[in-house]
């Protein structure tokens, strides 16, 4: 897809973040956008910024964790600009703990948005995409996580890695279309990520009461929170990736060297059948 001008874009995630900087370059590209997440507040703030840029924008509540909020997501989309050129399932959170002490509704959360939020994205969207006939791109948001495994984020790893599964899936089968397929593994961003616990949905609360995060899963959160603020790249720098991307027709948007240099170790730990290297990137 060369052309951006009044097409449109809807983002999920679009409150914070990466999600917010990609509805700004989209608007700044010429895009109407439809910005879709669970935080009203900062939905409102994006929804103001991309009409502050020139932008059609509409705003819409959207729990990816659930199909029927997807669908009316795609309802208010087409109702508002009659189309969908580019549809990003950006959506995601971050807890920690050890494989055996993280709670179940962790990981049943991680999984609702990380992995059934982009497959929500898919269902309900790519059917009326098909229809319209125009080219189209889709980006689905895994990480570097999903290229490699770490201690103490079993959940988030797995649900990426699934992520990352299904979206090569979904490029195999769309490649006779019109729709381009990309994903999007970024690595450390400074964004609101560490304080995912924010938007935790009413059906992920722990059933236990007095639950309290362990200290391995507290020590993956604070590093990332404090990495982030280091070195954590603009969530801005993500945007150009993805909008290059989606002109270049390019499935792997990849981090830089370091993060890949983790990643092929994993991959040549596969190759000769070696135990896993313990490998964090070295940035
Ligand atoms: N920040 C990083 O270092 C990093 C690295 C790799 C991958 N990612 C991925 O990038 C994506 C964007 O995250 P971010 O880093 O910008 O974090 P962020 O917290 O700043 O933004 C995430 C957005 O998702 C929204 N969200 C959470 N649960 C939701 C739900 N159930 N329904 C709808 N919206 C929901 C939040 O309200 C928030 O606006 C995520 O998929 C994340 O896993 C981030």
């Amino acid at each position: 897809m060369q052309e951006f001008t009044d097409k449109t874009a809807v983002v999920t995630g679009a409150a914070s973040g990466i999600g917010r900087a990609l509805v700004e370059k989209f608007a700044k590209a010429g895009c109407h956008v439809v910005a879709a997440d669970v935080d009203a507040a900062g939905l409102e703030e994006t929804r103001k910024r991309a009409e502050a840029l020139g932008a059609r924008a509409i705003g819409v509540h959207c729990d990816v964790t659930r199909q029927d909020n997807l669908d009316a997501c795609a309802d208010a989309a087409y109702e508002a600009f009659g189309a969908v050129h580019i549809l990003c399932n950006n959506a995601g959170v971050l807890s920690g703990g050890t494989t055996w002490e993280l709670p179940i509704e962790d990981y049943q959360w991680q999984i609702a948005v990380n992995t059934l939020g982009p497959i929500h994205g898919v269902r309900s969207f790519v059917p009326r995409m098909l229809e319209q006939q125009s080219e189209g791109h889709i980006v689905n948001t895994a990480s570097m996580a999903a290229l490699t495994t770490m201690p103490f984020a079993g959940a988030y790893h797995l649900s990426k890695h699934a992520c990352l599964a299904f979206t090569e899936c979904l490029y195999h089968e769309l490649r006779e279309t019109k729709l381009g397929v990309s994903v999007l593994c970024p690595e450390l961003i400074n964004t609101g990520i560490a304080e995912s616990e924010r938007v935790r949905p009413e059906g992920f609360q722990h059933r236990d009461k007095d639950f309290e995060v362990s200290p391995a899963g507290k020590m993956v959160v604070d590093a990332l929170a404090n990495g982030m603020k280091t070195i954590g790249l603009d969530p801005s720098v993500m945007a150009d990736r993805v909008h290059a991307a989606i002109q270049e027709d390019r499935f792997y948007i990849l981090a830089e060297d370091a993060w890949r240099d983790a990643c092929n170790t994993r991959l040549d730990d596969i190759r000769e059948g070696r135990n896993p290297t313990f490998a964090p990137p070295t940035v």
